[in-house]
This record gives structure tokens, C-alpha cells and sequence, in this order.
């Protein structure tokens, strides 16, 4: 009896862990989900500058907020604690031996997210410039600090 109520107490415990290692509070996944929602918002608006998909102003401005929305929300250090380079990541160490770099890398995303979400958005164009200006920031920080094995 004793020791059926202690396995059961393991066996949740273990539970309890992987639910902590995998769940949304794991970093990495926290990261990558919200560089997917950036990603997909951005693809949107790729879509439409090839003219794949009409030119609509509101659907531009709502993938641009959710990029600025989204930028703003990551703090390095929830979703690039110590530790977390290890794993199925495509984060390079560098982010944690260049964290000065890895935070300038962030601020030019949040920086650019908010002024392409405030700018005016009236025709195609604007949605042009404004794949430019993220899509810069996009490739800075990827080039150093992410993996580029696919
Ligand atoms: C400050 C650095 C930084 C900036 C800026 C940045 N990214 Fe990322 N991105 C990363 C890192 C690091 C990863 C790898 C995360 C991991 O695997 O843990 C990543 C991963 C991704 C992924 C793959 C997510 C997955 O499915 O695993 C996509 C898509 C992505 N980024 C899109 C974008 C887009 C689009 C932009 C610009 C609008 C952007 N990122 C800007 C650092 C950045």
C-alpha cells in the first residue's frame, strides 16, 4: 500500500516535471511560437506585395500590430533564460556571450515594429516599405544569433 501511494506520488512528480519541460512555459517554445506569430504576420504581408493577395489597408495594419505587439512581449529574460541553448533550438550561444548585441538586435525590431505600425498604410507601397524596415531587423538578428540549418 505504502509503496503504491509513493509510486503514484512519483509518477505525478514526473508528470509535474515534463509538464514544466514541454508546457508553455518552456522557454524555448514560448520563443518559438512567438517568432512563428511574427513570422506568419509577416508572411501575410509578403503574400501581398506579390500580389498573391489583395492590397486591404486593415488586414496590413492588423499582421503590422500583431508584429509590434509581439516584438514587444519578448523580454530576454523569460524567453532567453540562461540555460536555454540547450535543446531543439535554433538559438546561438552568442545571444548569451553577446548580450549586449542580442538586446540592440531586439530593440531595432521593437523599434521598427512600432513605427511600421504607426506609419500611415494607403497603398501597397507603404506595405514595402514597411516589409523593409522589419525585414532588416529580421535579418540582422537572424544572421548572428540564430542557427541557419533549416
Ligand atoms: C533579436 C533577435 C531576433 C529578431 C529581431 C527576429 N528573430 Fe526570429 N528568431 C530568433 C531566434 C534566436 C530564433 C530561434 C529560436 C529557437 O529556435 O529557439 C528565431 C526563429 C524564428 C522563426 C522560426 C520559429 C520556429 O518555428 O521555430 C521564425 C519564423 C522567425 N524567427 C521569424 C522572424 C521574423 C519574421 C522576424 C522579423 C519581423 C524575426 N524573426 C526577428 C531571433 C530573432
Amino acid at each position: 500500500m505504502a509503496w503504491t501511494f509513493k509510486s503514484a506520488l512519483a509518477a505525478l512528480l514526473i508528470a509535474g516535471l515534463a509538464a514544466t519541460a514541454f508546457g508553455a512555459d518552456d522557454p524555448i517554445k514560448l520563443r518559438q511560437e512567438t517568432m512563428k506569430a511574427i513570422g506568419g504576420a509577416v508572411g501575410s504581408l509578403v503574400k501581398m506585395v506579390k500580389g498573391e493577395t489583395p492590397f486591404d489597408a486593415a488586414s496590413a495594419k492588423a499582421a503590422l500590430a500583431t508584429v509590434a505587439t509581439k516584438a514587444q512581449g519578448i523580454d530576454i529574460a523569460s524567453y532567453f533564460p540562461a540555460g536555454s541553448d540547450k535543446g531543439e533550438t535554433k538559438a546561438k550561444a552568442t545571444i548569451w556571450s553577446d548580450p549586449d548585441g542580442f538586446k540592440a538586435a531586439l530593440a531595432k525590431l521593437q523599434t521598427a515594429a512600432e513605427q511600421q505600425e504607426a506609419a500611415p498604410l494607403a497603398s501597397i507601397d507603404d506595405v514595402k516599405k514597411a516589409l523593409g524596415a522589419l525585414g532588416g531587423a529580421c535579418k540582422s538578428c537572424h544572421d548572428t544569433y540564430r542557427e541557419n540549418k533549416s
